[in-house]
């Protein structure tokens, strides 16, 4: 889908906090038969062992604030102007910290955002803090029917590792079970690569 926004603002990526739990339920709601409850995601935010992060629209700062030796923004200007935004949120995705693994809890983008690259730099994001505590791998579990999740997640080289039977509550569904093996040089090759890949797609679109 091409992308048709005045190019005036930027995506930046943050933590959530409780105050962008308002805004992230509708996203939540319209990508998810079984959405949550506010108060899953007020317990996740307290979880230590979780991490939440939401991709929010930023005014696109003035070419003055651009770092002249990187032509990129500092990082006091990826923050929304006037303190954390709570209602330009575009998607959000969350992880849990499991002993060596990191486990994709929830992702998804609002629909008028969808196919602008906001879903595969969450999943950078993601894929980033399992590398970051040198963790051995990231898990996810998908429907077995949700194409467009499992071509990114194909195109980042997860594997299926087997099928959780009936896994889904609302329909029956089963799920497959996806990992990441963050040990393994190509897997990590491929990532750069898909790093490249985005950046040249949707790079002029984000903030950092
Ligand atoms: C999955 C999801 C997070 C992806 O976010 P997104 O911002 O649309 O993804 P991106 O723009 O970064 O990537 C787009 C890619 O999605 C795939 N895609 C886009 N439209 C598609 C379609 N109609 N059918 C199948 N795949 C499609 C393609 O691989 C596309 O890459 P391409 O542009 O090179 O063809 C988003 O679709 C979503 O919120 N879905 C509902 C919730 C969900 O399913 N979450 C995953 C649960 S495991």
């Amino acid at each position: 889908m091409p992308d048709d926004r005045p190019p005036t603002s930027k995506i930046a990526l943050r933590d959530m906090t409780r105050a962008d739990i308002g805004p992230v339920r509708p996203i939540e709601s319209a990508a998810y038969a079984d959405a949550w409850p506010a108060r899953a995601f007020e317990g996740e935010l307290e979880n230590a062992f979780a991490r939440y992060r939401v991709a929010v629209e930023v005014p696109a700062p003035a070419p003055s604030l651009l770092d002249p030796l990187t032509d990129r923004l500092p990082l006091w200007a990826a923050r929304p102007l006037g303190g954390p935004s709570r209602h330009g949120i575009v998607g959000f995705m969350g992880v849990w910290y499991m002993v060596d693994q990191l486990h994709l809890v929830t992702i998804a983008v609002a629909p008028e955002w969808q196919g602008r690259g906001v879903g595969q730099r969450l999943l950078l994001d993601c894929v980033d803090m399992g590398i970051e505590a040198e963790l051995s791998m990231v898990v996810l579990e998908v429907r077995v029917t949700n194409a467009r999740a499992r071509a990114i997640y194909e195109r980042f080289g997860f594997v299926r590792k087997g099928t959780l039977k009936a896994y889904y509550e609302d329909n029956h569904e089963d799920a497959d079970v996806m990992i990441l093996d963050l040990t393994s040089a190509d897997a990590l090759t491929n990532i750069e690569a898909v790093r490249a890949e985005h950046r040249a797609r949707f790079g002029a679109r984000f903030a950092e």
